[in-house]
């Protein structure tokens, strides 16, 4: 039995009993960004509170032995979660009761409060793109800067180009180490949909003409892989990339831990939301992150002492990219 509103509208309650209002808040969750499009999240409904649970059956060992990114897509989609809470009349409470366990997010009435964030929702995307190199402004950095901040969390922006060129090298020692390991290569190829059919049929991974490449038959795909899919390639890709930002945001936690991973997933999501309402765009560079011994070597160059740089995302403005997929929300239920 579904409830209906007390306007006489739409059904507040979908049939079984579920706030209509929760399943729109997962809608607007599974929008975040997450590792190679892995979605590994599972939300349980109850009255008044949403849990976002993770799913390791989508885990990936290869490139994110310790989690780190799992726990941080969570936290994205947790952003995602209170932003849309917060719009729709919503204050939800966040807490890591078991951190293994991923969030709990409690929610209580208030005052809906619309904001550039949740509009910005739908519209955030990895850019694989090439921007146009022009510089943002101060008020623009400072805004990022601030959106990026949490418990423990902070942003470093880097604008000069010195230091852009220094994040440049880092991300090409990045590809080199993972293009020699052939466990990351294997993992990767196994999220790569090389064309629409292949995307809308799994509702997740990485879609190729969202990376930058055409929309062609897996066989074609398979075979510009085994002819194309190098360390040389990637690299030249990346420093044209690199080079047309505006900036590099580095994301880095105070302590290395599930919490703190979870809080840096959320402090991306927000400061990639609040890029997307001041019409920039963002795109992950990792690589130096998810080799561990390039991380530490770049800690060392941020000068952040043992502090864990956790995500590295260029930001400019650029062209928008094709979408990604995601899965229908009922199969991220529990
Ligand atoms: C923790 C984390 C790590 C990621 N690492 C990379 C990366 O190294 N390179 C990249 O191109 N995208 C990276 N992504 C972006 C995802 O591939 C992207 O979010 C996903 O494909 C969904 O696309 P969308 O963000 O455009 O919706 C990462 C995302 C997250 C949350």
């Amino acid at each position: 039995m579904s409830t209906t509103a007390p306007n006489g509208g739409s059904p507040v309650t979908e049939p079984g009993g579920v706030p209509r209002s929760h399943l729109d808040l997962v809608r607007h969750a599974v929008l975040a960004a997450s590792s190679h499009n892995t979605q590994p999240w599972l939300f349980r409904l109850e009255p008044g509170a949403i849990s976002i649970l993770p799913d390791r059956s989508r885990r990936c060992p290869a490139v994110d032995p310790d989690d780190h990114h799992l726990y941080a897509s969570l936290g994205c989609a947790a952003e995602n979660l209170l932003v849309a809470a917060r719009a729709t009349g919503l204050k939800g409470h966040l807490t890591c009761p078991s951190p293994e366990s991923g969030v709990r997010i409690d929610l209580e009435a208030a005052a809906p409060a619309p904001s550039a964030l949740f509009a910005a929702i739908p519209e955030r995307q990895c850019s694989r793109s090439e921007y146009d190199g022009k510089p943002m402004s101060v008020d623009e950095l400072r805004r990022l800067e601030i959106a990026g901040r949490g418990d423990g969390v902070a942003v470093k922006l880097l604008t000069d180009r010195p230091s852009i060129e220094r994040v440049c090298e880092f991300v090409t020692a990045g590809n080199i180490a993972q293009f020699a390991d052939p466990a990351w290569a294997s993992e990767l190829r196994t999220w790569i949909r090389f064309n629409a059919r292949e995307a809308a049929r799994a509702g997740d991974g990485l879609y190729g003409p969202a990376m930058g490449s055409p929309d062609v038959p897996r066989w074609l795909g398979s075979l510009f892989m085994r002819v194309g899919f190098s360390a040389a390639n990637q690299n030249r890709k990346d420093a044209r990339h690199i080079r047309s930002s505006a900036a590099i945001a580095v994301v880095c936690s105070e302590v290395d831990d599930i919490p703190h991973w979870i809080e840096a997933g959320r402090c991306y999501e927000r400061m990639a939301l609040e890029a997307t309402a001041l019409g920039l765009r963002t795109a992950f560079i990792n690589q130096p992150v998810e080799v561990q011994s390039l991380r530490a070597s770049m800690a060392g160059f941020l000068g952040v002492g043992n502090h864990r740089p956790d995500f590295i995302v260029r930001i400019g403005r650029g062209p928008e990219m094709p979408r990604s997929r995601r899965r229908p929300v009922e199969s991220v239920l529990v």
